[in-house]
C-alpha cells in the first residue's frame, strides 16, 4: 500500500470516532436556563418548563444555563447568595431529572463567548426596542425597581439573546413570561444572518442556516400548562404570593395545601374560580381519562366528592415529587456538594467547545477573524 495511504488510514479512526463534545452532534439542540436570584421550585415551574426539559433530553442535545451573571442585575451586592443559589439550582435540576451526563449544564460566567456576543448583538437592537420589551417592563414593576435599576438590567435581555444563540439551538423551552425575550432573540438572529451572512430577507426562517446563516432561528416551546393557578385559585402559582406547592414540600404538607383549596359550588354554573383550580390540577396531574371523567361529572351536575378528589390529587402529586425529594436530599451532603462542583466544571468545558465555535463563526462573518484562540480549563 502507498505510504501516504497507510498514513491516512492510521489517522482515520481518530476522525471516525467523533470527539467527546460531538457525541450528540446529530441531534438538534435545545437551550434554556434559570437565573439564580431565588430558589424554591414549585409545581408551576414543573408543568411550565422543567417537565419539558426532562422529557426532551433523549431527542435533543440539551444545554441548560445557570444565568449567574444575570443574577447580578438585581443582586449585585449579594454575591454569596448568588453563589449559594447557583449550587442550589444545579441540585434542583438533578433532583427533577435533568441529567448532567446526557445534557450539558452551563455556567454563564465561565463562557466568555456569551459576553462577547452580547456586545456584538447590542449593535443590532434598537435601544428603544429593548426598553419596550414587555418582560423587562413587568419585572421593573413587579420587583419595584422604579428608575433606579442599573444599565445592566435591560442589558440582560440582550445577553439572553447571546445565551441562546451561542449554542445555535432550534428550541428554547421556557415559561410564557419569557416569550418576549425569545422574540427578541429571533430578531437578532435574523438580522445577523441577513447583515453578515448574505441571507436574503425573503429566505424563510427554517432556511436561514441552509442559506449560509450562522444562526438557526430558534422557537420558544411553552410547557403543557402555560399558567398553573396557585392555591388561591386566582393568581399564577408563585413563591412570593404564598400560594405554591413546592417540589420539596413534605408529603404531608402537599396534602394539607391541597385540602385547603376551597371549592364553592354555584347554582348556575356549578363552578366558580376555586373549583376551576381543582379541575386544572386534575388535568395537570391525573391521567387524561380520570381528569375527563371528573370534568364530565361536574358538567352533569353530579354530586362530586371534593374530599376524594383532593386525596387522589395529593397522592398523584406526591408520587411525582417523592423521587425528586429523595434525589435532592442525597445531594445535601459533602459528597453531593463535591459532585455538584464537578458537574459545573465538566459542563464549562463542554459548553465552551460549542460557544467558541459559534463565536469564531460569527467573527468570521463580521470580518473580525484576525486570529485564532483556544480556551482551556
Ligand atoms: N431570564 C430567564 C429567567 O429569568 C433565565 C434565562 C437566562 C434564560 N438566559 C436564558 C432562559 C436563555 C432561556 C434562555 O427565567
Amino acid at each position: 500500500m502507498h505510504v501516504a495511504w497507510r498514513f491516512l488510514l492510521r489517522l482515520l479512526p481518530m476522525h471516525a470516532s467523533p470527539p467527546q463534545h460531538d457525541r450528540h452532534a446529530i441531534k438538534p439542540r435545545i437551550l434554556t436556563g434559570d437565573t439564580p436570584t431565588h430558589t424554591g421550585l414549585h409545581l408551576g415551574h414543573w408543568v411550565g418548563s422543567l417537565e419539558n426539559r426532562v422529557r426532551l433530553q433523549d431527542e435533543f442535545d440539551c444545554y441548560f444555563l445557570i444565568a449567574n451573571v444575570h443574577a447580578f442585575t438585581t443582586l449585585a451586592d449579594k454575591p454569596e447568595q448568588i453563589r449559594a443559589n447557583t449550587l442550589g439550582i444545579v441540585k434542583d435540576w438533578i433532583a427533577v431529572g435533568m441529567d448532567p451526563e446526557r445534557s450539558t449544564f452551563v455556567l454563564q460566567s465561565e463562557v466568555p463567548a456569551i459576553a462577547e456576543l452580547t456586545f456584538l448583538f447590542a449593535m443590532l437592537l434598537p435601544f428603544n426596542k429593548v426598553m419596550r420589551n414587555p418582560t423587562l417592563k413587568t419585572e421593573i414593576d413587579s420587583k419595584g425597581l422604579g428608575d433606579t435599576y442599573s444599565f445592566g438590567f435591560p442589558m440582560y435581555a440582550v445577553g439572553q439573546c447571546a445565551d441562546i444563540l451561542v449554542f445555535r439551538p432550534e428550541l428554547v423551552p421556557v415559561g410564557e413570561d419569557q416569550e418576549a425575550h425569545i422574540e427578541m432573540c429571533r430578531d437578532v438572529a435574523m438580522k445577523f444572518n441577513q447583515m453578515y451572512c448574505g441571507v436574503g430577507n425573503r429566505v424563510p426562517q427554517e432556511g436561514h442556516v441552509a442559506a449560509g446563516g450562522v444562526f438557526p432561528i430558534p422557537k420558544a416551546k411553552i410547557g403543557r400548562v402555560a399558567r398553573l393557578a396557585g392555591l388561591d385559585g386566582v393568581n399564577k402559582m408563585s413563591k412570593s404570593l404564598g400560594n405554591a406547592i413546592f417540589l420539596y414540600d413534605s408529603a404531608k404538607d402537599v396534602q394539607k395545601k391541597i385540602n385547603k383549596i376551597t371549592v364553592v359550588a354555584e347554582e348556575s354554573t356549578g363552578l366558580v374560580a376555586q373549583s376551576h383550580v381543582l379541575l386544572q390540577y386534575c388535568d395537570a396531574f391525573l391521567s387524561r381519562e380520570r381528569a375527563e371523567a371528573i370534568r364530565a361529572d361536574y358538567a352533569e351536575g353530579k354530586n362530586v366528592m371534593h374530599g376524594h378528589i383532593k386525596a387522589e390529587l395529593g397522592e398523584a402529586i406526591n408520587a411525582l415529587l417523592e423521587p425528586m425529594r429523595a434525589r435532592r436530599e442525597a445531594l445535601e451532603t459533602a459528597e453531593g456538594e463535591a459532585r455538584v462542583l464537578e458537574i459545573i466544571r465538566s459542563g464549562i468545558k463542554r459548553a465552551n467547545v460549542v460557544a467558541e465555535e459559534t463565536l469564531a463563526m460569527s467573527k468570521r462573518s463580521m470580518k473580525l477573524d484576525f486570529a485564532e484562540r483556544r480556551i482551556s480549563y
